[in-house]
């Protein structure tokens, strides 16, 4: 059975998966790109942003976990743009003509739209769908290969409390947000379904990872 995987996401010392506030120009509000300096400032993250240079170390062993063995996406609608995007039908994302993806992504909306194809292998669809009906539609789509939950927090918290999260790599970022999307609220005692490690980068950031237990 393929597995459901969150890589590479970032909360403050206090929980805070995104800031308040955002906007077009400002995707994460308030917390502007501190939540992610540590995986853009490493290889992979530069290779992403079609630069070299970057660390090589434990941050970009993690980071470059993103893309390995997953054949679909889901992600909230407030990761696919800004209050409001769904008043603009020519919305494509924030990721330009060639997203980074590369597979199919399933965009969880109350309002959703036709299908949006770009360039490199994304294409988004939108869904009106629970959790485990979104699910069964990108496991299909995966074709054998793991489902990547994208995010934000809203759709994670979610997909949590339902039990459907097979790998989550969460990385504490250590500065404090104060206000924003949080996503351990609801959660407690989540820890218990799950094998947890820590590992602390030379970076600064701790990355914790929780493996469901086997039955
Ligand atoms: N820290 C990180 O690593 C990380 C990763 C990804 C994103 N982010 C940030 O997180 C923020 C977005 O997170 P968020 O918590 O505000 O929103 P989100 O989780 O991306 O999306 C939540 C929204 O998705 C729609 N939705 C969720 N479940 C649904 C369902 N079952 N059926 C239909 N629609 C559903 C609803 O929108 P509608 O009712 O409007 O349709 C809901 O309000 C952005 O700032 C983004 O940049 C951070």
């Amino acid at each position: 059975m393929s597995l459901v995987r969150v890589q590479n996401f970032s909360v403050s010392l206090d929980g805070f998966a995104t800031g308040e506030g955002q906007t077009l120009q400002a995707p994460f509000g308030h917390a502007g790109e501190r939540l992610h300096d540590w995986m853009f400032a490493t290889r992979w993250g530069r290779a992403m942003l079609g630069r070299t240079g970057g660390s090589g170390g434990v941050d970009d062993a993690f980071a470059r976990q993103f893309a390995d063995g997953i054949g679909a996406e889901i992600m909230g609608a407030g990761k696919f743009g800004p209050p409001g995007w769904q008043d603009d039908p020519e919305w494509k994302g924030p990721w330009g003509s060639n997203p980074p993806f590369h597979t199919p992504v399933f965009v969880l909306t109350h309002r959703p739209r036709p299908s949006v194809e770009r360039e490199g292998g994304t294409t988004f669809h939108f869904l009106d769908a629970s959790p485990a009906e979104a699910l069964a539609t990108a496991r299909e789509a995966a074709g054998g290969r793991d489902v990547r939950l994208g995010g934000g927090p809203t759709m994670l918290r979610d997909f949590l409390a339902a039990g459907l999260v097979d790998h989550l790599h969460v990385v504490v970022v250590p500065l404090v947000l104060g206000r924003g999307v949080r996503l351990w609220d609801g959660l407690e005692a989540l820890e218990r379904d799950y094998d947890v490690e820590s590992t602390s980068s030379p970076g600064g950031v701790t990355h914790v990872t929780f493996t469901r237990r086997a039955v």
